[in-house]
Protein backbone atom coordinates (compact mmCIF):
# COMPACT_ATOMS: atom_id res chain seq x y z
CA UNK A 1 0.00 0.00 0.00
CA UNK A 2 2.99 2.63 0.61
CA UNK A 3 3.71 2.57 -2.77
CA UNK A 4 0.10 3.79 -3.83
CA UNK A 5 -0.76 7.38 -4.31
CA UNK A 6 -2.74 9.48 -2.18
CA UNK A 7 -5.63 9.17 -4.32
CA UNK A 8 -5.67 5.68 -4.47
CA UNK A 9 -5.11 5.68 -0.80
CA UNK A 10 -8.13 7.29 0.39
CA UNK A 11 -10.30 4.92 -2.24
CA UNK A 12 -8.88 1.75 -0.83
CA UNK A 13 -8.73 2.69 3.16
CA UNK A 14 -8.16 0.35 5.84
CA UNK A 15 -10.97 -2.43 7.26
CA UNK A 16 -9.87 -3.74 10.38
CA UNK A 17 -11.79 -6.40 11.50
CA UNK A 18 -12.06 -7.08 15.36
CA UNK A 19 -10.23 -9.67 16.18
CA UNK A 20 -10.46 -11.84 19.93
CA UNK A 21 -13.10 -9.31 20.97
CA UNK A 22 -16.54 -8.03 19.36
CA UNK A 23 -18.48 -4.81 20.23
CA UNK A 24 -21.01 -5.24 23.52
CA UNK A 25 -23.36 -2.87 21.05
CA UNK A 26 -24.20 -3.88 17.76
CA UNK A 27 -22.19 -1.88 14.80
CA UNK A 28 -23.46 -0.77 12.24
CA UNK A 29 -22.57 -2.00 8.72
CA UNK A 30 -23.49 1.70 6.95
CA UNK A 31 -22.20 0.05 3.66
CA UNK A 32 -24.00 -0.86 0.31
CA UNK A 33 -22.05 -3.89 -0.31
CA UNK A 34 -19.57 -6.19 0.98
CA UNK A 35 -16.03 -7.70 -0.43
CA UNK A 36 -15.44 -11.36 -1.28
CA UNK A 37 -12.37 -13.31 -1.67
CA UNK A 38 -13.62 -16.38 -3.15
CA UNK A 39 -15.75 -15.73 -5.68
CA UNK A 40 -18.08 -18.61 -5.48
CA UNK A 41 -19.02 -17.57 -1.85
CA UNK A 42 -20.01 -14.09 -3.81
CA UNK A 43 -22.20 -15.68 -6.08
CA UNK A 44 -23.42 -18.29 -3.37
CA UNK A 45 -24.75 -15.63 -1.47
CA UNK A 46 -26.34 -13.29 -3.98
CA UNK A 47 -29.90 -16.29 -3.96
CA UNK A 48 -30.59 -16.51 -0.63
CA UNK A 49 -31.71 -14.84 2.51
CA UNK A 50 -29.05 -16.50 5.35
CA UNK A 51 -25.63 -16.74 2.93
CA UNK A 52 -22.74 -14.62 2.64
CA UNK A 53 -24.27 -10.23 2.89
CA UNK A 54 -24.05 -9.43 -0.41
CA UNK A 55 -25.76 -5.93 -1.36
CA UNK A 56 -27.68 -3.60 0.87
CA UNK A 57 -30.58 -4.78 -0.88
CA UNK A 58 -30.72 -8.12 -0.12
CA UNK A 59 -28.98 -8.45 3.60
CA UNK A 60 -27.07 -6.37 5.90
CA UNK A 61 -25.64 -7.25 9.02
CA UNK A 62 -27.17 -4.63 11.07
CA UNK A 63 -30.53 -4.98 9.31
CA UNK A 64 -30.06 -8.89 9.64
CA UNK A 65 -29.21 -7.86 14.05
CA UNK A 66 -32.77 -6.48 13.95
CA UNK A 67 -34.23 -9.49 11.84
CA UNK A 68 -32.81 -12.19 14.19
CA UNK A 69 -34.11 -9.76 17.50
CA UNK A 70 -37.48 -9.43 16.12
CA UNK A 71 -37.75 -13.26 14.82
CA UNK A 72 -36.98 -14.37 18.80
CA UNK A 73 -38.93 -11.92 20.56
CA UNK A 74 -42.13 -13.41 18.09
CA UNK A 75 -41.20 -16.82 18.13
CA UNK A 76 -40.61 -16.85 14.60
CA UNK A 77 -38.09 -18.46 12.57
CA UNK A 78 -36.83 -15.78 10.39
CA UNK A 79 -37.48 -12.16 9.60
CA UNK A 80 -37.53 -9.65 6.65
CA UNK A 81 -36.85 -5.97 8.20
CA UNK A 82 -38.30 -3.24 5.27
CA UNK A 83 -38.30 0.93 5.21
CA UNK A 84 -41.49 1.21 7.24
CA UNK A 85 -44.85 -0.75 8.66
CA UNK A 86 -46.35 -0.55 5.06
CA UNK A 87 -43.46 -1.79 3.50
CA UNK A 88 -43.50 -5.13 5.69
CA UNK A 89 -47.55 -5.10 4.83
CA UNK A 90 -47.27 -4.70 1.27
CA UNK A 91 -44.39 -7.25 0.95
CA UNK A 92 -46.03 -10.52 2.82
CA UNK A 93 -49.45 -9.72 0.80
CA UNK A 94 -47.71 -8.94 -2.32
CA UNK A 95 -45.24 -11.67 -1.87
CA UNK A 96 -48.17 -14.23 -0.93
CA UNK A 97 -50.91 -13.08 -3.20
CA UNK A 98 -51.70 -13.16 -6.76
CA UNK A 99 -54.61 -12.11 -9.34
CA UNK A 100 -57.90 -13.79 -8.49
CA UNK A 101 -56.80 -15.11 -5.04
CA UNK A 102 -59.36 -13.89 -2.20
CA UNK A 103 -58.59 -12.67 1.12
CA UNK A 104 -60.42 -12.67 4.48
CA UNK A 105 -59.24 -9.37 6.81
CA UNK A 106 -61.00 -8.26 9.54
CA UNK A 107 -63.49 -5.21 9.33
CA UNK A 108 -61.31 -3.14 11.95
CA UNK A 109 -58.32 -2.27 9.94
CA UNK A 110 -55.52 0.27 9.63
CA UNK A 111 -56.61 3.06 7.50
CA UNK A 112 -53.34 2.27 4.98
CA UNK A 113 -54.07 -1.68 4.82
CA UNK A 114 -57.67 -1.58 4.47
CA UNK A 115 -56.31 1.26 1.28
CA UNK A 116 -53.69 -1.27 0.31
CA UNK A 117 -56.52 -4.37 0.51
CA UNK A 118 -58.64 -2.15 -1.31
CA UNK A 119 -56.09 -1.23 -4.07
CA UNK A 120 -55.18 -5.05 -4.72
CA UNK A 121 -58.92 -5.56 -5.41
CA UNK A 122 -59.27 -2.59 -7.75
CA UNK A 123 -55.81 -3.35 -9.85
CA UNK A 124 -55.04 -7.19 -9.55
CA UNK A 125 -58.44 -8.32 -8.93
CA UNK A 126 -57.63 -9.71 -5.50
CA UNK A 127 -60.75 -10.41 -3.61
CA UNK A 128 -61.32 -9.17 -0.13
CA UNK A 129 -64.40 -9.84 2.53
CA UNK A 130 -64.43 -8.25 5.85
CA UNK A 131 -65.70 -9.97 8.96
CA UNK A 132 -65.44 -9.12 12.39
CA UNK A 133 -62.04 -10.08 14.30
CA UNK A 134 -63.33 -12.80 17.12
CA UNK A 135 -65.59 -14.24 14.67
CA UNK A 136 -64.20 -17.59 13.78
CA UNK A 137 -67.38 -18.80 12.01
CA UNK A 138 -67.22 -15.55 9.87
CA UNK A 139 -63.87 -17.14 8.54
CA UNK A 140 -65.40 -20.42 7.79
CA UNK A 141 -67.89 -18.72 5.87
CA UNK A 142 -66.52 -16.67 4.15
CA UNK A 143 -63.56 -19.34 2.85
CA UNK A 144 -63.71 -20.02 -0.90
CA UNK A 145 -61.45 -22.29 -2.95
CA UNK A 146 -59.41 -19.08 -4.13
CA UNK A 147 -58.93 -18.24 -0.20
CA UNK A 148 -55.13 -17.48 0.79
CA UNK A 149 -55.12 -15.61 3.90
CA UNK A 150 -56.81 -14.45 6.47
CA UNK A 151 -55.51 -10.99 7.75
CA UNK A 152 -56.04 -9.60 11.22
CA UNK A 153 -54.65 -7.04 13.72
CA UNK A 154 -54.32 -7.62 17.53
CA UNK A 155 -55.39 -4.74 18.88
CA UNK A 156 -57.14 -2.70 16.23
CA UNK A 157 -56.49 1.15 15.75
CA UNK A 158 -58.09 3.00 17.58
CA UNK A 159 -61.09 1.57 18.93
CA UNK A 160 -58.84 -1.03 20.21
CA UNK A 161 -61.22 -4.21 19.15
CA UNK A 162 -58.84 -7.41 20.09
CA UNK A 163 -58.96 -10.01 17.83
CA UNK A 164 -59.73 -13.91 19.04
CA UNK A 165 -56.52 -14.64 17.61
CA UNK A 166 -56.52 -18.27 18.89
CA UNK A 167 -59.87 -18.48 17.48
CA UNK A 168 -59.26 -17.29 14.06
CA UNK A 169 -56.44 -19.02 13.39
CA UNK A 170 -57.56 -22.28 14.26
CA UNK A 171 -60.80 -21.54 11.32
CA UNK A 172 -57.93 -20.46 9.05
CA UNK A 173 -55.51 -23.41 9.66
CA UNK A 174 -58.67 -26.13 9.59
CA UNK A 175 -59.59 -24.19 5.98
CA UNK A 176 -55.54 -24.56 5.19
CA UNK A 177 -55.14 -21.12 4.81
CA UNK A 178 -52.12 -18.24 6.16
CA UNK A 179 -53.13 -15.98 8.83
CA UNK A 180 -50.87 -12.50 8.57
CA UNK A 181 -51.37 -10.83 11.82
CA UNK A 182 -50.35 -6.86 12.29
CA UNK A 183 -49.06 -6.99 16.47
CA UNK A 184 -48.05 -3.67 16.07
CA UNK A 185 -50.09 -2.13 19.20
CA UNK A 186 -49.54 -5.08 20.99
CA UNK A 187 -45.79 -5.47 20.57
CA UNK A 188 -44.44 -8.92 21.29
CA UNK A 189 -44.56 -8.11 24.83
CA UNK A 190 -48.03 -8.49 25.12
CA UNK A 191 -48.81 -10.80 22.70
CA UNK A 192 -46.69 -13.21 20.25
CA UNK A 193 -49.57 -14.18 17.69
CA UNK A 194 -47.15 -17.17 16.45
CA UNK A 195 -47.99 -19.23 19.69
CA UNK A 196 -51.67 -18.62 18.77
CA UNK A 197 -51.53 -19.95 15.72
CA UNK A 198 -50.38 -17.15 13.36
CA UNK A 199 -47.95 -17.72 10.15
CA UNK A 200 -46.49 -14.36 9.95
CA UNK A 201 -46.19 -11.73 12.02
CA UNK A 202 -46.11 -7.91 10.68
CA UNK A 203 -45.18 -4.23 12.78
CA UNK A 204 -44.57 -1.16 12.22
CA UNK A 205 -41.10 -1.18 14.07
CA UNK A 206 -42.15 2.94 13.54
CA UNK A 207 -43.97 2.23 16.68
CA UNK A 208 -43.34 0.42 20.12
CA UNK A 209 -40.24 -1.34 18.82
CA UNK A 210 -37.93 1.68 18.13
CA UNK A 211 -39.89 3.21 20.66
CA UNK A 212 -38.28 7.50 20.12
CA UNK A 213 -40.51 8.67 16.86
CA UNK A 214 -37.08 8.58 15.41
CA UNK A 215 -37.15 5.73 12.94
CA UNK A 216 -39.31 4.37 10.02
CA UNK A 217 -39.62 0.65 9.80
CA UNK A 218 -41.05 -2.36 10.08
CA UNK A 219 -40.59 -6.20 10.18
CA UNK A 220 -42.10 -9.30 9.19
CA UNK A 221 -41.32 -12.66 10.83
CA UNK A 222 -42.30 -15.96 9.70
CA UNK A 223 -43.35 -19.39 11.38
CA UNK A 224 -41.76 -21.13 8.69
CA UNK A 225 -38.68 -21.15 6.67
CA UNK A 226 -40.22 -21.11 3.28
CA UNK A 227 -42.88 -18.22 3.39
CA UNK A 228 -39.47 -16.22 4.68
CA UNK A 229 -37.61 -17.07 1.66
CA UNK A 230 -40.63 -15.97 -1.03
CA UNK A 231 -41.44 -12.90 0.93
CA UNK A 232 -37.56 -12.09 1.35
CA UNK A 233 -37.01 -12.31 -2.19
CA UNK A 234 -40.45 -10.49 -2.94
CA UNK A 235 -39.08 -7.38 -0.65
CA UNK A 236 -35.59 -7.42 -2.51
CA UNK A 237 -37.67 -7.29 -6.01
CA UNK A 238 -39.58 -4.54 -4.14
CA UNK A 239 -36.65 -2.76 -2.73
CA UNK A 240 -38.42 -2.59 0.76
CA UNK A 241 -34.96 -3.42 2.64
CA UNK A 242 -34.39 -1.26 5.72
CA UNK A 243 -31.34 1.36 6.41
CA UNK A 244 -28.65 -0.33 8.21
CA UNK A 245 -29.29 3.37 10.52
CA UNK A 246 -32.73 2.73 10.53
CA UNK A 247 -32.07 -1.23 11.98
CA UNK A 248 -29.69 0.36 14.49
CA UNK A 249 -31.97 2.96 16.27
CA UNK A 250 -34.99 0.22 16.21
CA UNK A 251 -32.39 -2.33 17.82
CA UNK A 252 -31.31 0.27 20.25
CA UNK A 253 -35.02 0.95 20.82
CA UNK A 254 -35.72 -2.74 21.62
CA UNK A 255 -33.42 -2.96 24.78
CA UNK A 256 -36.03 -1.14 26.30
CA UNK A 257 -39.03 -2.37 25.32
CA UNK A 258 -40.21 -4.19 28.27
CA UNK A 259 -39.79 -1.65 30.71
CA UNK A 260 -41.89 0.76 28.07
CA UNK A 261 -44.68 -1.04 27.43
CA UNK A 262 -45.36 -1.37 31.74
CA UNK A 263 -45.29 2.15 31.91
CA UNK A 264 -47.17 2.33 28.41
CA UNK A 265 -50.19 0.14 30.07
CA UNK A 266 -49.67 1.41 33.54
CA UNK A 267 -50.30 5.00 32.42
CA UNK A 268 -53.36 3.85 29.65
CA UNK A 269 -54.59 2.21 33.01
CA UNK A 270 -54.33 5.59 34.63
CA UNK A 271 -56.15 7.55 31.97
CA UNK A 272 -58.41 5.63 31.19
CA UNK A 273 -59.91 4.98 34.17
CA UNK A 274 -59.94 8.43 35.21
CA UNK A 275 -61.45 9.56 32.03
CA UNK A 276 -64.16 7.22 32.65
CA UNK A 277 -65.32 8.31 35.38
CA UNK A 278 -65.42 12.20 34.06
CA UNK A 279 -68.63 13.90 33.36
CA UNK A 280 -67.43 15.62 29.56
CA UNK A 281 -66.77 12.04 28.67
CA UNK A 282 -69.65 9.62 27.40
CA UNK A 283 -66.96 6.54 26.29
CA UNK A 284 -63.56 5.83 26.94
CA UNK A 285 -62.33 2.79 24.52
CA UNK A 286 -59.58 0.65 26.08
CA UNK A 287 -59.93 -3.12 26.38
CA UNK A 288 -58.57 -2.75 29.66
CA UNK A 289 -61.70 -1.04 30.80
CA UNK A 290 -64.91 -4.21 31.68
CA UNK A 291 -67.17 -2.07 29.70
CA UNK A 292 -64.90 -2.42 26.67
CA UNK A 293 -66.39 -5.27 24.30
CA UNK A 294 -63.28 -7.30 23.81
CA UNK A 295 -62.60 -6.74 27.34
CA UNK A 296 -63.36 -10.60 28.41
CA UNK A 297 -61.02 -11.75 25.09
CA UNK A 298 -58.46 -9.42 25.98
CA UNK A 299 -58.23 -10.41 29.91
CA UNK A 300 -57.51 -14.32 28.48
CA UNK A 301 -55.27 -13.23 25.82
CA UNK A 302 -52.91 -10.76 26.72
CA UNK A 303 -50.86 -9.63 30.32
CA UNK A 304 -52.05 -5.89 30.13
CA UNK A 305 -53.86 -3.85 27.78
CA UNK A 306 -51.81 -1.79 25.50
CA UNK A 307 -50.88 1.89 25.49
CA UNK A 308 -53.45 3.53 22.80
CA UNK A 309 -57.17 4.19 23.80
CA UNK A 310 -59.87 6.43 22.38
CA UNK A 311 -62.64 8.39 24.03
CA UNK A 312 -65.66 9.89 22.72
CA UNK A 313 -66.45 13.82 24.29
CA UNK A 314 -70.11 14.31 25.07
CA UNK A 315 -69.63 17.66 23.28
CA UNK A 316 -69.16 16.01 19.53
CA UNK A 317 -66.77 17.07 17.30
CA UNK A 318 -66.67 21.03 19.25
CA UNK A 319 -65.71 19.40 21.93
CA UNK A 320 -62.84 17.21 20.55
CA UNK A 321 -61.65 20.08 18.82
CA UNK A 322 -61.58 21.97 22.16
CA UNK A 323 -59.96 19.33 23.64
CA UNK A 324 -57.11 19.02 21.83
CA UNK A 325 -56.33 22.74 21.36
CA UNK A 326 -56.35 22.97 25.28
CA UNK A 327 -53.73 20.12 25.57
CA UNK A 328 -50.46 21.77 26.73
CA UNK A 329 -47.96 18.28 27.82
CA UNK A 330 -50.04 15.86 24.99
CA UNK A 331 -48.53 16.41 21.61
CA UNK A 332 -51.50 17.20 18.95
CA UNK A 333 -49.15 14.79 16.13
CA UNK A 334 -49.79 11.07 14.14
CA UNK A 335 -48.05 7.75 14.98
CA UNK A 336 -48.02 6.14 18.17
CA UNK A 337 -45.31 4.19 20.48
CA UNK A 338 -42.58 6.66 21.36
CA UNK A 339 -42.65 7.66 24.88
CA UNK A 340 -44.17 10.97 24.34
CA UNK A 341 -48.02 10.98 24.58
CA UNK A 342 -49.47 11.49 21.00
CA UNK A 343 -53.02 12.26 20.48
CA UNK A 344 -55.38 12.75 16.99
CA UNK A 345 -58.86 12.98 15.80
CA UNK A 346 -59.27 9.89 13.90
CA UNK A 347 -62.16 11.28 11.67
CA UNK A 348 -60.00 13.68 10.19
CA UNK A 349 -56.66 12.45 10.37
CA UNK A 350 -55.77 8.78 9.94
CA UNK A 351 -59.06 7.58 9.21
CA UNK A 352 -59.90 10.44 6.25
CA UNK A 353 -60.25 8.31 3.66
CA UNK A 354 -62.94 6.08 5.24
CA UNK A 355 -66.41 6.91 4.47
CA UNK A 356 -69.47 7.94 7.26
CA UNK A 357 -70.76 4.24 6.72
CA UNK A 358 -67.00 3.43 7.49
CA UNK A 359 -66.35 5.71 10.26
CA UNK A 360 -69.64 4.20 11.92
CA UNK A 361 -68.85 1.08 11.27
CA UNK A 362 -65.87 1.38 13.11
CA UNK A 363 -67.53 3.23 16.14
CA UNK A 364 -65.54 6.31 14.92
CA UNK A 365 -67.64 9.35 15.97
CA UNK A 366 -67.12 13.15 15.57
CA UNK A 367 -65.50 13.59 18.95
CA UNK A 368 -63.61 10.73 19.17
CA UNK A 369 -59.68 11.51 20.56
CA UNK A 370 -57.29 8.76 20.44
CA UNK A 371 -54.31 8.87 22.83
CA UNK A 372 -51.32 7.28 22.43
CA UNK A 373 -49.82 7.19 25.90
CA UNK A 374 -46.17 8.62 27.15
CA UNK A 375 -44.29 7.22 29.65
CA UNK A 376 -44.23 10.81 31.88
CA UNK A 377 -45.27 10.50 34.97
CA UNK A 378 -48.95 9.52 34.72
CA UNK A 379 -49.91 12.44 37.16
CA UNK A 380 -48.56 15.34 35.16
CA UNK A 381 -50.72 13.52 32.40
CA UNK A 382 -53.72 13.75 34.06
CA UNK A 383 -53.18 16.97 35.43
CA UNK A 384 -52.73 18.16 31.55
CA UNK A 385 -55.88 15.95 29.95
CA UNK A 386 -58.37 17.62 33.27
CA UNK A 387 -57.37 21.19 32.45
CA UNK A 388 -58.06 20.43 28.83
CA UNK A 389 -61.13 18.74 29.81
CA UNK A 390 -62.13 21.53 32.10
CA UNK A 391 -62.17 23.93 28.87
CA UNK A 392 -64.50 21.67 26.24
C1 LIG B 1 -51.29 -0.92 13.17
C2 LIG B 1 -50.40 -0.27 12.16
N1 LIG B 1 -49.87 -1.04 11.18
C3 LIG B 1 -49.08 -0.52 10.23
C4 LIG B 1 -48.77 0.83 10.22
C5 LIG B 1 -47.90 1.37 9.12
O1 LIG B 1 -46.63 1.60 9.59
P1 LIG B 1 -45.61 2.67 8.93
O2 LIG B 1 -46.21 4.02 9.17
O3 LIG B 1 -44.34 2.40 9.66
O4 LIG B 1 -45.53 2.36 7.47
C6 LIG B 1 -49.28 1.65 11.22
C7 LIG B 1 -48.95 3.09 11.23
O5 LIG B 1 -49.55 3.88 11.94
C8 LIG B 1 -50.13 1.09 12.22
O6 LIG B 1 -50.68 1.84 13.19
Amino acid sequence: MSSLHPETRVVHLPRPVPEGSTPISMPIYQTSGFVFDDPAVFADGMGRPDGAYVYGRLSNPTVRALEEAVAGLEGGVAAVATGSGMGAINAVLLGLLKSGDHVIAQSALYGATAQALADLARRFGVEVTHVPQDDPAAVRAAVRPTTRLLYLETIANPMTQVADLPGMCAAAREAGILTVVDNTFASPILCRPIEHGADVVVHSVTKYLSGHTDVLGGVAVFADHDLHRGVWSYAVELGATADPFAAWLTLRGIQTLPLRMERHCANARVLATRLAGHPAVAAVHWPGLPSHPSYDLAAKLLPDFGGVFSFDLAGGRAAGEAFMRNVRLALLAPSLGGVETLILHPATTSHRTVDAAGLAAAGIGEGTVRVAVGIEHPEDLWADFAQALDAV
